[in-house]
């Protein structure tokens, strides 16, 4: 069906298009890429319940009470069960200095079992699979807990199991269990309900924290990732992952910035953090459970550390600046020191004794944004230097990022030391990332665009405007051109990151991510971008080799490379966007080499409809993005040839087997959460 459609526009494409464009790709005369093979990837910071309530996969929301001068301590998420009276304690001795408030949990004798039950993060999905579950509880019980997850809407209880109490007088004991659901719940809108008999207290109450519930986890981690939500990302195949943030790191002050050493041991020794997001987070997901995720996945990673500016313009002045360095300097030993290392051994303490492979530290977050013009002169003048030497000089094979680029904040350039790599984040329009493609052509410093997204509409106003609902056909297209622009200077422009990447449905105020989901895993959507991005990421290549066409650039754009890694495949990316009268544009590649009868895996993507409007909304669950793949054969020439239409988006590659790169993943047949187009 879909190869008919293509054949048909092949046939029109005599009437209905312009000139036919040919790319000549040099056999030789290019440059290796800066990191290996070409990387895409993303940035991951808990931006409005990404992390808890997103790919942290705890079910419990407002688990430990945690607060913060910013949030204060509530029952937010409990509710109580036959009338039982809930309240915050701040007892004299709480289960760790890091959580000192927990939940009194008071009823009548006589009067059967009472508790509180959890709504989650806006619902629990509720299937027959093996749930973990924790809670501490202090006080003197006799008796049993009896834990349930129950529908929110009606009587119904999925599953429930006894645990029997070990609880005593004057002391915090864990209680554990695991609770497999008789059958699954029809809709997410479901509780944990966690109940007891108070006639076996001696007081009529219990004090709980800590009450923990997780489903499965990706790959069966400990305090792991949503399945679904790691598996689409994974998916894409990400080669890079760049964390903790993002503005997170920076925190809203210099009180509260993302301390690593806060986000790493037991849950019962991490306070939580005064998000940025307007919410108190758990810091569940911490600084190891980044560096599993990472290595979960295969993929490289930046860490960026804490360089003394907060979100309110909050300084740290030269002469203060060094505790912060040494703190920096802990944490890289902390992710690849030696066992034996002072900090390299907490990590072995915690079950990771082998060293992560780290290898890029990013010294701050887009220090020309926050703390205006005082905030940048003071990363040029020292924070940047002070910390970039002593990085350098401990672990000389790190290589450093600078969280500006040679174009930010200010209208005129700047530069950056040799030695260093920049970090660009174009938030832009579509027309904008398209006139961008050219970017990076005379760049001589290397950098990573380590966020970038199309989020407003073209002609919108830049700041001021509402960012689109969500990521858009010609938004992507338009991303597509701006990542083929870095392909081609992938020498010096050394990962692309999407950002920010997960969007809970429930909660949110950015909404241009690569995947939309929600409590019920049936929201689970992969935008337009995802479809591109992975197309790029699918496609890696280690060597760019020089193109030429009359035509220019425009409306064709286009890049050409090879992947020693794949049999030296060679690779060819190109993205129409603007042409007259929309019409098709037949495409000529011809590879310097290449004999006729060569064949190569052409993927297509196009949006069918032609509607540059067109999304995936997670509600109607339509897949707007149709991603076509065929063989073609080099004609007689060695060329290859194929039309495209107006805002499509192609890869073509010689590698037609599928051994294939190291990077590649078989493409999923039909993600999971899609509903076929209708
Ligand atoms: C659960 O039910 C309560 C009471 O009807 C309601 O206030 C709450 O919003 C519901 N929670 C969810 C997650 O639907
Ligand atoms: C069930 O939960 C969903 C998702 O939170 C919500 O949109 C819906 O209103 C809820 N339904 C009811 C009947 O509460
Ligand atoms: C925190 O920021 C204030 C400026 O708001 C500054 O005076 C102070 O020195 C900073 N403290 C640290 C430890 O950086
Ligand atoms: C695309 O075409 C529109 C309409 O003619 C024009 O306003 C816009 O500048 C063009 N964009 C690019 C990137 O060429
Ligand atoms: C790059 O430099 C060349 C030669 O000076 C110039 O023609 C071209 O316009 C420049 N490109 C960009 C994107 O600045
Ligand atoms: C987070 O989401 C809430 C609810 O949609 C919204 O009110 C808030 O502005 C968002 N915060 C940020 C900083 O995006
Ligand atoms: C390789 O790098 C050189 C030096 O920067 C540049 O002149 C040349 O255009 C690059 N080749 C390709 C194919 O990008």
């Amino acid at each position: 069906m879909v190869l008919l459609k293509q054949a048909l526009i092949a046939a029109a494409a005599c009437i209905a298009s312009t000139a036919a464009v040919t790319i000549d790709v040099g056999a030789s005369g290019g440059n290796a890429t800066g990191y290996g093979q070409t990387r895409y990837g993303f940035l991951h910071e808990d931006i409005n319940n990404s992390g808890d309530g997103g790919i942290y996969a705890e079910l419990i929301r407002n688990r430990a009470f945690q607060y913060s001068r910013k949030y204060p301590v509530s029952l937010d998420a409990y509710r109580p069960i036959n009338g039982a009276k809930l309240s915050i304690q701040m007892l004299d001795e709480p289960l760790s200095h890091a959580l000192p408030a927990s939940m009194r949990v008071r009823g009548h004798a006589g009067k059967g079992a009472v508790g509180f039950q959890n709504e989650g993060y806006w619902g629990m999905d509720v299937k027959r699979q093996t749930y973990t579950g924790s809670f501490w509880v202090r006080g003197h019980y006799e008796g049993s807990f009896t834990a349930s997850l129950r529908s929110n809407l009606t009587d119904a209880v999925f599953g429930s199991t006894k645990i029997k109490s070990k609880s005593v007088a004057g002391e915090w004991v864990e209680h554990k269990y695991e609770l497999v659901p008789k059958k699954d719940a029809p809709n997410s809108n479901n509780t944990l309900a966690i109940t007891f008999d108070p006639a076996g207290t001696n007081s009529g109450h219990l004090d709980f924290n800590l009450i923990s519930l997780f489903p499965p986890t990706f790959k069966n981690r400990r305090n792991g990732l949503r399945i679904d939500l790691a598996e689409a990302l994974l998916e894409f195949n990400p080669s890079v992952i760049r964390f903790p943030g993002g503005n997170m790191l920076e925190g809203n002050t210099n009180r509260s910035y993302w301390d690593w050493k806060d986000s790493i041991g037991p849950l019962r020794y991490r306070p939580g953090f005064a998000g940025v997001w307007d919410y108190q987070q758990t810091h569940g997901l911490g600084l190891v459970e980044y560096l599993e995720w990472a290595e979960d996945f295969d993929c490289e990673f930046v860490v960026a550390v804490y360089a003394g500016l907060s979100l309110n313009g909050d300084i740290t002045p030269r002469s203060d600046l060094q505790p912060f360095i040494d703190d920096a300097l802990n944490e890289i030993e902390f992710i690849r020191g030696p066992a034996d290392s002072p900090w390299g051994a907490r990590r072995a303490e915690l079950g990771h004794p082998e060293p992560f492979k780290l290898e890029y530290v990013e010294v701050g977050n887009e220090d020309w944004l926050a703390g205006g013009l005082k905030g940048w002169d003071t990363y040029r003048k020292y924070r940047f230097p002070l910390f970039q030497k002593a990085i350098q000089a401990a672990y000389p094979d790190i290589e450093v990022l600078y969280s500006g680029a040679t174009t930010d904040g200010f209208p005129q350039t700047h530069s950056f030391p040799q030695d260093a790599i920049g970090d660009y984040h174009p938030y832009r329009e579509p027309d904008w990332l398209v006139r961008e493609y050219n970017r990076f052509d005379n760049e001589t410093l290397r950098h990573i665009v380590g966020e970038v997204a199309a989020v407003h509409v073209n002609g919108g106003i830049r700041w001021e405007g509402d960012l689109y609902d969500f990521p858009w056909w010609i938004g992507t297209v338009g991303e597509a051109i701006s990542m083929i622009g870095y392909e081609r200077n992938a020498d010096r422009v050394l990962g692309t990151f999407f950002a920010p990447v997960l969007r809970n449905m429930n909660r949110w105020q950015w909404s241009i991510t690569l995947i939309q989901f929600a409590a019920d895993p049936e929201l689970t959507t992969r935008s337009t971008s995802w479809y591109i991005w992975s197309m790029f990421a699918r496609h890696p290549i280690t060597e760019t080799l020089p193109v030429s066409s009359e035509a220019g650039f425009g409306p064709v754009y286009y890049g050409a490379g090879r992947d020693s890694t794949r049999d030296r495949a060679l690779v060819w990316k190109g993205a129409v966007y603007n042409t007259t009268n929309n019409a098709d544009v037949p495409i000529k590649v011809a590879f310097e080499g290449v004999e006729a009868g060569t064949k190569a895996q052409l993927s297509m993507a196009t949006q069918p409809d032609a509607d540059p409007w067109a999304y995936n909304d997670p509600f109607t669950g339509v897949n707007v993005v149709d991603v076509t793949r065929r063989v073609v054969t080099a004609n007689a020439e060695g060329a290859f040839e194929f039309v495209m239409p107006e805002l499509s988006v192609a890869v073509l590659d010689t590698d037609v087997g599928d051994g294939g790169g190291k990077r590649r993943r078989e493409l999923p047949g039909k993600p999971p959460g899609f509903r076929p187009v209708q």
